[in-house]
């Protein structure tokens, strides 16, 4: 039997991986600049998170949400304490389309009305409701017109006000960097209109935080620039760092019923391990600040080629733009510099969304490549 053929593949099977590097079994070695799409955060095979996730498989893997298990509300706790956000609790899911799924079902609950802002270039995942919400006709179906969506600019203030006065709106979701579109943001200004007008008109805004999160901006969670307190916040890729999982959480004015959400997988022992780990690796060896000081070199560094038209994102969620599309330097980092890139929405845009805790040499070492292409 063959498999779906769904993705393009690049040829490259990896053997192995340590940190952000990646190994082939041709014996290459890889600097990874993409972490697998945003989810290494805090290294490939990290040590210390190796041994947490053989020591809790050598004690229990799993068991149903039927019975207590109180890695998850460590997990909660370490949330809270290292993003700050007070006064949510959390619900965990095993991907960000089902944080996404789970956080709009949420708020259809809570507001007893069915209708979704959303913003154009926005990718929200590929489960239903969250394919609705995202703004690519190119894979989405039929199946997908089903929920009631509008689609507005980042920054359209009269759009926005035009549609929540309409007052059928349960949610509004946005990503505070938007990922697969190409690294755009709105303006501080707009993301705090919003935020007052979903309180006015008892809206739950929902943030889209399942690739900006975990640090990877160097806030914890990208929104937190802006100074808002979104009613629901959706996570995911960095959180487990390859363990697949993802979580939600829920402002304490939203209250919970049994049987309101559920799960088989989502929040297991192995998963909260991940998490775990995760969290104690991102305030042990201070990614949060590697993340940021990371940003300011690649800015300096990076910009000094000159085929460079922008440089976008923040952290370690950055865009490198050019005035040409950047398929096929994408394709000569990884084969002959032995470099992993990412692509977007935006053809002419490379994505660097590394493990969080690379050094300047790696920087340099893009650099040098560009530089070898470029000029
Ligand atoms: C912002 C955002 N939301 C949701 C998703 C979907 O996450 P998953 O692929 O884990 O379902 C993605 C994936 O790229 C994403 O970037």
């Amino acid at each position: 039997m063959s498999l779906f053929n769904v993705y393009p593949l690049y040829e490259m099977t990896p053997s192995h991986a340590e940190m952000c590097y990646v190994f082939d079994k041709k014996g290459n070695k890889y600097l990874d600049l993409y972490g697998g799409h945003a989810v290494i955060s805090i290294g490939h095979s990290h040590p210390a998170y190796v041994n947490s996730l053989t020591k809790q498989l050598n004690n229990i893997g799993f068991y149903s949400n039927y019975i207590i298990n109180d890695l998850q509300k460590k997990v909660a706790e370490k949330i809270i304490l290292q993003s700050g956000c007070k006064n949510y609790s959390l619900f965990m899911t095993n991907s960000g389309a089902e944080a996404n799924e789970n956080a709009l079902q949420v708020a259809s609950f809570h507001t007893n009305k069915s209708r979704i802002i959303a913003f154009k270039n926005s990718f929200h995942g590929r489960s239903n409701a969250a394919l609705s919400i995202t703004d690519n006709s190119n894979i989405k179906s039929k199946m997908n017109d089903k929920i009631d969506v509008s689609f507005i600019n980042f920054n359209d203030k009269d759009a926005f006000d035009k549609e929540i006065k309409k007052g059928d709106v349960s949610s509004v979701i946005f990503e505070s960097i938007q990922g697969v579109g190409g690294l755009d943001e709105p303006e501080t200004e707009f993301v705090k209109h919003v935020s007052n007008q979903c309180k006015k008109n008892s809206v739950c805004l929902i943030a889209d935080e399942v690739q900006s999160g975990f640090g990877r901006t160097g806030d914890f969670f990208a929104f937190q620039k802006h100074d808002i307190d979104p009613d629901i916040i959706c996570m995911a890729k960095g959180m487990g760092n390859g363990f697949p999982v993802g979580g939600i959480l829920i402002k304490d004015n939203i209250k919970a019923k049994f049987g309101m959400l559920g799960t088989t997988f989502g929040g297991n022992h192995l998963a909260c391990t991940a998490v775990l780990s995760v969290l104690e690796t991102i305030e042990n060896e201070k990614l949060m600040e590697n993340s940021k000081n990371l940003e300011n070199y690649f800015r300096k560094t990076i910009s000094k080629i000159s085929s460079v038209s922008k440089i976008k994102g923040r952290g370690l969620m950055l865009g490198i733009e050019f005035n040409f599309p950047a398929a096929e330097l994408r394709k000569k980092l990884i084969f002959k510099h032995k470099i992993f890139t990412g692509g977007s929405a935006n053809k002419n845009l490379l994505r660097i969304l590394p493990p969080l805790n690379i050094n300047k040499s790696h920087v340099d070492k893009l650099y040098n490549a560009l530089n070898v292409e470029l000029q």
